[in-house]
């Protein structure tokens, strides 16, 4: 029939992308097409694609002559492991996958719809940035999607994956959503790009060093993660979705499992060595009592000082935050703190059990951290902690001194279920710092301190004083970690806690 044969050829026009020239030079560069991409993110078959036939409504500098349709963005839903999801994935081959109006609105239906139904909005970047035909209906349509970011914020898991070039202005799509992962040598996210900085500051740098994967995920700690290429991306983005709700409303997937909730771990009972100063590998603690040793670790590159990441115990998702004693030897930091706190607050955000493991000497001195402003950042992850209504079960291991015992999942910031090992200690201080104030006279005599030192050690530097006072519920044996968590998750299932009404609480920027 006549009719459908118009349309066959409309949707071949729409998937032929920018053309063979185009798609050619995209593979060239390492990189899959839009439609590739939303193939291999998708469960097979499952694409339902919306706004095929739309397209830019631009007269200007001769563009009534050049329309393709999609308009530089492909959009719909889909599912991942049978669960639905919206994405968008913007196609370079189109004008450089740069946002005119009609892009944008493509975008913005999807977003809105997503909202309405509950799942998770994925955005797939690769693009020039604003329509520069199009002047300022462009920023008006990124303006459009910034805003519903924002609304989405809390709601709906956002994540952008950055797969190309993402500039100025348009950074602040994917800055507002959860989580940014990025693939290496073909992406790159900036404010202003090289030729800029070069004018301003006189600094040469290339795009890759100004704002590509590796300075995002190990010094910036703009983004989450970094990929070798897009095949790998794509799939370890399926991972991760596999870890989180739809919505707001929903709790995460349950996953059975054949890993026993009652699993003993024997070889934890020697991992904390016998001299407090050494550290230790937190990640081995972790993959030892979660679900099947499956951790999937968020920013593993940026603050390591601090781990965060998904797993599952018994099947259930956890958000695990965890002080890292082999880097900085586990002191939060102003990275740390704002890396955790962002954590936190997603999982809060999406009913996701926090599980915070603690080994930390306390807060990293120096003029650096006061004039960074260590003092509003630490503040971030207190706030956090304090503010969530998750079931918070917190394990400390060793070191939970000063105020940052305080900051991570204390009982006083409503911790629910509170242990402690053996090997704990919980002060003020370490003992040595102790005695150097407390028994400042003594100093000059090395026999004296020693005795003080070891008086303090045995008063202190034990999870009982804290036992007594009931701020940690027990002291549990190392090899019983996982059984004694999963039994807590389960006890917490159905917990329910409000914060007082407010329009929103002001958390320290
Ligand atoms: C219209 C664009 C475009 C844009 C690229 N193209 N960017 N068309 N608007 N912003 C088109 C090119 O004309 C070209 O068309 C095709 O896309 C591929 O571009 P190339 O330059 O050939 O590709 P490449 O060499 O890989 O370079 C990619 C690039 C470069 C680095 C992104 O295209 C570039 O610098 N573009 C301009 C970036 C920019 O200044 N954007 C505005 C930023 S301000 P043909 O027909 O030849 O294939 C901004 C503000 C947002 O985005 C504000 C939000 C609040």
């Amino acid at each position: 029939m006549e009719i459908i044969r118009q349309l066959d050829e409309k949707r071949d026009r729409a998937r032929a992308g920018g053309g063979p020239q185009r798609v050619a030079a995209q593979h060239a560069k390492g990189k899959l097409t839009a439609r590739e991409r939303i193939d291999l993110l998708l469960d097979t078959g499952s694409f339902e694609e919306w706004d095929m036939f739309v397209e830019h409504r631009c007269s200007d500098f001769g563009m009534e002559k050049q329309k393709i349709p999609s308009d530089g963005v492909v959009t719909g839903y889909g599912t991942v492991n049978g669960r639905l999801v919206f994405v968008f994935s913007q196609d370079f081959t189109v004008f450089g996958g740069s946002l005119s109006e009609a892009h944008a609105e493509k975008i913005c239906k999807i977003m809105d719809q997503a909202l309405k139904v509950g799942a998770p909005v994925i955005g797939l970047n690769d693009s020039g940035g604003a329509r520069i035909q199009e002047g300022v209906a462009s920023l008006a349509g990124y303006a459009e999607v910034f805003q519903r970011n924002v609304m989405a914020s809390g709601v709906v898991p956002q994540i952008s994956l950055i797969m190309g070039p993402c500039a100025g202005g348009a950074v602040y799509s994917p800055a507002i959503t959860d989580f940014i992962f990025m693939v290496k040598d073909s992406s790159y996210l900036f404010v202003t790009g090289p030729e800029v900085v070069k004018t301003v500051t006189h600094e040469t740098v290339t795009a890759e060093e100004l704002g590509g994967a590796v300075t995002h995920t190990g010094r910036s700690g703009v983004a989450d993660l970094a990929f070798e290429n897009d095949v790998e991306a794509l799939l370890q983005l399926r991972r991760f979705l596999d870890f989180l709700p739809a919505s707001n409303r929903e709790k995460a997937p349950v996953r059975l499992t054949r890993d026993p909730a009652e699993r003993l771990e024997p070889s934890l009972n020697t991992l904390i060595p016998a001299n407090p100063n050494k550290p230790y590998d937190m990640r081995e603690l972790l993959l030892k009592v979660v679900d099947d040793a499956d951790f999937f670790e968020v920013a593993p590159s940026f603050a390591g000082n601090i781990l965060t990441g998904f797993a599952r115990m018994d099947g259930q998702t956890v958000g695990i935050v965890a002080n890292q004693p082999l880097v900085l030897a586990g002191c939060l930091d102003i990275d740390s703190s704002r890396k955790a706190a962002r954590f936190v607050r997603f999982c809060d955000c999406f009913n996701i059990p926090l599980l915070t493991f603690v080994d930390v000497p306390g807060f990293l001195p120096g003029t650096d951290q006061e004039f960074g402003g260590i003092i509003k950042h630490g503040a971030k992850l207190l706030y956090a902690y304090a503010e969530c209504t998750v079931p918070k079960i917190t394990v400390i291991t060793r070191k939970a001194y000063g105020g940052a015992y305080d900051v991570m999942s204390s009982k006083h910031l409503r911790g629910d279920v509170n242990f402690a090992w053996p090997t704990a200690e919980i002060a003020v201080m370490g003992p040595k710092g102790a005695v150097e104030i407390i028994f400042r006279n003594d100093i000059g005599d090395p026999a004296k301190i020693a005795d003080r030192t070891e008086e303090y050690r045995q008063k202190f530097a034990n999870p009982f004083v804290a036992g007594h006072r009931g701020f940690i519920d027990d002291v549990i044996r190392p090899h019983a970690t996982r059984r004694r968590i999963c039994r807590s998750l389960n006890m917490l299932r159905d917990k329910k806690l409000e914060n007082p009404w407010r329009k929103h609480g002001n958390i320290p920027l």
